[in-house]
């Protein structure tokens, strides 16, 4: 995926109206938007579509799905209906219902990130533990998309020694949780910002800072 200026939104907030005015405010910028739960709840799936055509974007879908391969399956398949490019499964579920959302992003051509292991502290206590192995997984199942931590920069570091260089690596974490851009890029491909954008003053104007800071 070509994320431009190495920055993803990732767009959590509960209306339409305060989505499209976001986005509208960095989409200069920015050509990948992350949709969750939060809006996707909030407006229904037609918000990944409605923000697909307004923007004629990257979306990817944080639905974090985890559930056995069948019912992974249709989340995957209503997820790329919808129109995002990618959805985020969860590995800790084990490769057979990883390969059904795998399966079903390639009937739709569409793609999968691997999450590997979370950025915010309870993460340490059971997902820590085998994030490393879920990454080594998804090398198995040749898997080249996956997320992995900004906000532990040696857990991160260690995922992209397993995944390879080739690999692409997204990173939540920076800005609101402590991350730093700069830093994540030593290891990851783009960074995930949520909060320290969507929630600012001036949107455009964090962007554009953040921008600068990666290229000190
Ligand atoms: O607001 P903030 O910049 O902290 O947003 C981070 C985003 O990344 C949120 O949408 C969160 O759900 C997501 N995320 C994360 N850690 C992961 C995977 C996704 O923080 N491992």
């Amino acid at each position: 995926m070509e994320v431009k200026n190495k920055i993803i939104l990732a767009l959590d907030v509960n209306t339409m109206e305060s989505a499209m005015k976001i986005a509208g405010k960095v989409s200069d910028y920015i050509n990948t938007i992350k949709i969750g739960y939060p809006l996707a709840l909030a407006e229904g799936l037609e918000s990944i579509t409605q923000i697909k055509e307004e923007f004629d974007c990257n979306v990817i879908a944080d639905f974090k799905v985890a559930d056995i391969p069948e019912t992974n399956s249709k989340i995957a398949d209503l997820t790329f209906n919808a129109g995002a490019d990618a959805v985020i499964v969860h590995g800790f579920v084990g490769n057979d219902s990883v390969e059904a959302c795998l399966e079903s992003a390639e009937d739709h051509g569409k793609d999968v990130f691997l999450l590997t292991e979370m950025s915010h502290p309870g993460a340490s206590r059971f997902l820590k533990g085998v994030s490393e192995d879920i990454a080594a997984m998804g090398v198995e199942m040749g898997i080249k998309n996956y997320v992995a931590p900004a906000t532990k920069l040696d857990r991160l570091e260690k995922i992209r020694n397993i995944v390879g260089n080739d690999s692409f690596i997204i990173s939540p974490g920076v800005g609101a949780q402590g991350g730093d851009a700069a830093k994540t890029l030593r290891f990851a491909d783009a960074v995930i910002v949520g909060r320290s954008i969507y929630l600012a003053e001036d949107p455009e104007n964090v962007v554009k800072s953040i921008i600068d800071g990666i290229k000190l």
